[in-house]
């Protein structure tokens, strides 16, 4: 088990070099010899997440707490694109340069994360800034020799995008459960800064969504974001824009 998953995160550790903001290849390996050596003593399938402590004391305002008769079901990383348009409606073409995106919608894969959040939940909260860096292809690849290698169910539990009625859905039918919400916006707050960028974090709001439709999934928070917000205006931009993301998805019901 161990070479497997030694394996995966020097894939992940390859396909991160490329990228100018993250540390130094010290500090990176060094991080890495810390990822195996805590994912030896995890067990990735079937953890109690009674210990899981969402982290929502971390920005400056604060997402209000989940409703006390709920209880935490999944903890999860979602990996996909934040969309923005720079289609202004009814604005001529020649305008784009004074336009600012506008957010369209999202779509991501979701990752089981419960027993990280329960047995080590410090080692959760970076691998959001990990994998937004890194190729979603990867992403799969590795998550398929992680539950290969622990015997594991899959480590893919489902998807969020949004429907044609422009409310964000989670379905997380992969896990077995047929759980799955649609959710609508309740509160929104700032991200908080990174040791990396302490002013203009470029990381997407910290949110908490509530129910609009669904099953066995009342409240969702997606915290610990990593990237995501748009460029700040359309100059030079395509008509339609996706930029990459990842966070924590948290899920009470
Ligand atoms: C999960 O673990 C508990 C005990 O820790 C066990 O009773 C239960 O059967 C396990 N469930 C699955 C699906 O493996
Ligand atoms: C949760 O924490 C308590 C107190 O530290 C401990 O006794 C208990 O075993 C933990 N439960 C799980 C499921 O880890
Ligand atoms: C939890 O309480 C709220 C009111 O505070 C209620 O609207 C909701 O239906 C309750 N949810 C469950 C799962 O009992
Ligand atoms: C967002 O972009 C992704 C491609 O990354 C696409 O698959 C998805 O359909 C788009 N969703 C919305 C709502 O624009
Ligand atoms: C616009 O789209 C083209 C084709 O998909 C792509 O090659 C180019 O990089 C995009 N431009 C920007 C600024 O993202």
């Amino acid at each position: 088990m161990r070479r497997f998953l030694t394996l995966a995160l020097l894939l992940v550790a390859a396909t991160i070099d490329a990228y100018s903001a993250l540390p130094h290849p010290l500090a990176l390996a060094a991080s890495f010899s810390h990822i195996s050596r805590e994912l030896d003593l995890i067990n990735l399938g079937n953890c109690s997440l009674a210990n899981a402590s969402i982290p929502l004391k971390d920005t400056e305002a604060k997402l209000p707490a989940p409703s006390t008769n709920l209880t935490l079901k999944y903890v999860v990383l979602g990996r996909g694109t934040q969309n923005y348009s720079c289609l202004a409606l009814n604005a001529p073409s020649n305008h784009k340069a004074t336009t600012k995106p506008i957010a369209t919608g999202a779509a991501a894969t979701l990752f089981d994360a419960s027993c990280l959040a329960s047995s080590s939940s410090a080692l959760l909260h970076q691998l959001p800034e990990i994998m937004s860096n890194t190729p979603l292809g990867s992403i799969v690849f590795m998550a398929a020799l992680l539950g290969q290698g622990t015997k594991s169910t899959d480590l893919i539990i489902g998807e969020h995008y949004f429907n044609a009625g422009g409310d964000p859905v989670f379905d997380l039918s992969l896990s077995g459960s047929q759980s799955w919400i649609v959710a609508k916006k309740d509160a929104s707050v700032s991200a908080p800064a990174t040791e990396l960028s302490n002013s203009q974090s470029g990381n997407v709001p910290w949110l908490k969504l509530g129910h609009k439709d669904g099953c066995n999934i009342q409240e969702v928070y997606r915290v610990v974001t990593s990237q995501g917000d748009p460029p700040s205006t359309c100059t030079g931009q395509n008509e339609t824009i996706q930029v990459a993301y990842a966070a924590e998805y948290w899920f009470y019901g």
